[in-house]
């Protein structure tokens, strides 16, 4: 993150890519009906399915650049994987945490960072399994082959955890609102 006390524009522009996708895919799989042998466009369950797959595949492309922007900015990378520390940081947020206090919002690293980084990470697994998934859904009414059954079950194994995960991160978003906290900067994508 260039931009101190801010998020970067760049960093807007992903956020809002992934959050919007990840929570369009999270919904749609409650309704979706996927047909596996062909697109079906009559049924609100096969539309859902097929939004899914698009849906899914653009916020892929929206991780992919993430981690592209990641591997340029050494900074950004520091906050969301604080594998090599400041750990006092991240406890100190912890404990924080434990009595009542939220940490500050906007790019800092520490427990939120961490956490951040560890989102990113589930959401990395189910875009790489659903790109996956898209290139071996059968077409025009074959139907579907050995590999396509193994990686379903790939996909949906993190399912809960990015659940978690967004149940989580919105819970925290609304604390920060309720105490007035300047925390929709990370929405203001033409400033
Ligand atoms: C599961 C989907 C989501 C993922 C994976 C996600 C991920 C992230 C990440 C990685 C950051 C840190 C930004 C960065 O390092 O580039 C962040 C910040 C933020 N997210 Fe999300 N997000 C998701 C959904 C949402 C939703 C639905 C909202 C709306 C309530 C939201 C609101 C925010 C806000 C306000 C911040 C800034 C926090 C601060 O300033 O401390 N996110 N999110
Ligand atoms: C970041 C991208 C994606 C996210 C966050 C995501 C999320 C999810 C979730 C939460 C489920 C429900 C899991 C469950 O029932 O436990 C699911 C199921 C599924 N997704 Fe995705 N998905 C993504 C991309 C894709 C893509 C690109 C495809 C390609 C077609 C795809 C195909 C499927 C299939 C086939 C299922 C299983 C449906 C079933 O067996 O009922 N997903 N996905």
């Amino acid at each position: 993150m260039t931009e101190t006390g801010s998020w970067s524009r760049e960093s807007r522009w992903l956020h809002a890519g992934i959050a919007f996708g990840v929570t369009w895919q999270l919904f749609s799989s409650l309704w979706m009906t996927p047909n596996w042998a062909k697109a079906e466009y009559n049924s609100l369950g096969g539309i859902l399915f097929s939004l899914h797959a698009w849906v899914g595949l653009m916020t892929a492309l929206f991780i992919l650049w993430h981690w592209l922007w990641l591997a340029r900015d050494a900074g950004a990378r520091r906050q969301l994987f604080p594998w090599r520390g400041p750990w006092a940081l991240v406890l100190a947020e912890a404990k924080g945490l434990l009595q009542g206090s939220l940490p500050p919002t906007g790019p800092h690293g520490g427990l939120v960072g961490l956490v951040h980084g560890l989102g990113l990470l589930a959401v990395t697994w189910m875009g790489l399994t659903g790109a996956a998934i898209f290139f071996f859904l059968p077409q025009g009414g074959t139907s579907p082959g050995a590999t396509l059954h193994s990686l379903v079950p790939l996909h949906t194994l993190l399912a809960n955890i990015v659940w978690a995960y967004w149940i989580g991160h919105v819970s925290m978003v609304a604390l920060h609102v309720l105490r007035r906290d300047r925390i929709w900067n990370i929405f203001r994508l033409w400033e």
